[in-house]
């Protein structure tokens, strides 16, 4: 027996060594880790379980029967986060560059099906030069079983990816379909097609940086959500963002343990500034109303236009859109209605409450804009947050303009309380516009135009621009002094706790994509 089990050690230490070591010396002049170090610094110690250490290829096309490496160039099993079962595959970048095939992707397939079976979230960490090219078509077969179980785990489990070194090709749009990409700063990238195909097709020089490095994609495509320095930063990002979300979608976010005290949040009375007009930061209304330092942001460098992200209020988690007055005035354009859409739907689907900080002037004008489908993309967000049946709730803190005042989780669309602070102004649109508009024949035969805009324009801001006369309809539920934000937040989010909120019988909606 001992000779056998002397056999069994020594495949599995080959197993551990990947590419060899040569190869591994390369990955870490490139200032990346392996596959199993990855593994290492993510998952809680001593809980990691490899799954299909044993399995080859089967291919023996340009002599690969001769190169077998066990294990087949990913590693995948399952484990503890923060006490929490994870599943997770790393791509082994040693081993054919971790291009994808047949084995290979059945070695995913088999974690993403104990990952949907056992209602546990998924981890992907991508390194990959996408589908094998020696084995053709199983290798985009793989690819396409993988796809095909991104989709239908959508909304269901959890599924983050972590990109960790070139991906390319099929390599990119499994982490597409999952719900948040990290990116590591100058050691990852991710392209449909990679530098020397765009030469040959358009003709343009691109790196492979400029073309899809993690600045590219944090602040130009919005493909990623999060960029890190190095990859140690990006696994304790995974270990933070999977500290927010719960195991799956019937399940609640785990909470931190919480006693009362501090609700009284004096600095919020000095957030927004004399003058109206003056932007100021949200962050600083979101940092003021949550727990601690808990808010985590998502999509940061991306339409800064809208801030979102997780953070916990009382101990417990909920997922945070703002506009924010110091980006574009806070304006909605086809960028932050995307990025707002996606995120509220990801809070939906996996029961995260819904807190909405209001300042928006509306919807931003020109031919930019409508050419790229500002209709479309609006839309987006409007239907993100009317077929939202988490517990939902906006605060307004200084401009509720036009259709922006509807689409911001208005009550007319189903948000269960909103709060106003004194600062709020809500009407169709802003005194000086409303005014050029209404009075247009005054102001023209007036023997002095200016003067008599400017009197028109104090008239209409006395009427709208306060809190007041949506409060008198209900559409506002309370007025409330920007330092009882947070206490008033913690009552209403208990009382909406239960809430049971069921969207008409279909097979699904249309959201206009
Ligand atoms: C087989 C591959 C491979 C692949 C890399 N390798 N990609 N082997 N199939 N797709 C191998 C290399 O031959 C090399 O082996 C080793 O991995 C390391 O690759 P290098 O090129 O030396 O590394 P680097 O310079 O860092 O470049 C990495 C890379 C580049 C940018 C990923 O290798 C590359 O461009 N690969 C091809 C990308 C691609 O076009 N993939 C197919 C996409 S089509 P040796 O033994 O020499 O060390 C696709 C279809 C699915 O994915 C589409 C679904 C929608």
């Amino acid at each position: 027996m001992q000779d056998k089990i002397n056999d069994l050690e020594a495949k599995i230490a080959a197993a551990k060594l990947g590419g060899g070591e040569k190869r591994i010396e390369a990955q870490h002049a490139k200032n990346k880790l392996t596959a199993r170090e990855r593994i290492h610094f993510l998952m809680d110690e001593g809980t990691f379980e490899e799954i299909g250490v044993m399995v080859t290829h089967r291919s023996t096309n340009f002599g690969l029967e001769k190169n077998k490496p066990l294990g087949d160039g990913v590693v995948t099993g399952y484990g503890e986060i923060n006490g929490r079962l994870t599943y997770v595959f790393a791509q082994d970048f040693t081993v054919m560059g971790g291009s994808l095939a047949e084995a290979h992707a059945e070695k995913i397939v088999k974690v993403m099906d104990m990952a949907m079976k056992n209602g546990a979230p998924l981890l992907g960490l991508n390194d990959s030069g996408g589908a094998r090219i020696q084995e053709g078509v199983v290798s985009l077969g793989g690819y396409a079983d993988i796809f095909y179980r991104n989709t239908l785990a959508s909304g269901v489990i959890p599924q983050l990816s972590a990109i960790m070194g070139p991906c390319a090709g099929g390599a990119v749009y499994s982490p597409a379909l999952t719900d948040f990409i990290s990116m590591v700063e100058n050691t990852s990238y991710m392209f449909v097609t990679g530098p020397n195909v765009v030469k040959t097709v358009t003709h343009e020089e691109v790196t492979s940086e400029e073309l899809g490095g993690a600045s590219t994609h944090s602040t130009k495509s919005g493909v990623t959500h999060f960029t890190y320095a190095n990859e140690i930063e990006c696994i304790n990002g995974l270990k933070k963002l999977l500290s927010y979300i719960p195991q799956n979608c019937e399940e609640s976010a785990p909470s931190l343990p919480y006693t009362s005290g501090d609700e009284k949040r004096e600095k919020l009375n000095g957030v927004i500034p004399q003058n109206p007009n003056q932007p100021y930061d949200i962050r600083e209304a979101i940092s003021g109303t949550v727990d601690g330092d808990s808010f985590h942001e998502v999509h940061k460098d991306y339409a800064e236009n809208i801030v979102v992200g997780f953070a916990r209020l009382a101990g417990k988690s909920i997922g945070i859109v703002a506009n924010q007055p110091a980006f574009l005035a806070g304006v909605l354009d086809n960028n932050s209605s995307k990025k707002g859409a996606r995120f509220v739907r990801f809070c939906d689907a996996f029961n995260i409450p819904l807190l909405v900080f209001e300042d928006v002037p509306g919807f931003l004008p020109g031919t930019d804009q409508e050419w790229n489908a500002i209709i479309t993309n609006g839309a987006k967000l409007l239907y993100a947050f009317s077929e939202a049946t988490v517990p939902r709730i906006t605060v307004i803190t200084r401009k509720a303009y036009g259709g922006a005042y509807d689409v911001m989780n208005s009550k007319h669309i189903g948000a269960d309380m909103n709060f106003a602070w004194p600062s709020a102004e809500i009407a169709v649109m802003g005194a000086k516009g409303a005014a050029e508009i209404i009075f247009k024949k005054e102001i023209k035969e007036a023997a002095d135009s200016e003067a008599k805009l400017k009197e028109k324009e104090a008239e209409y801001a006395e009427m709208f621009a306060n809190p007041y006369n949506a409060a008198a309809r209900g559409y506002v539920d309370e007025v409330i002094r920007p330092d009882q934000t947070r206490e008033k937040l913690i009552k209403a989010f208990k009382m909406l706790e239960n809430k049971v909120d069921v969207l008409p019988k279909k097979k699904h909606g249309n959201i206009p994509m």
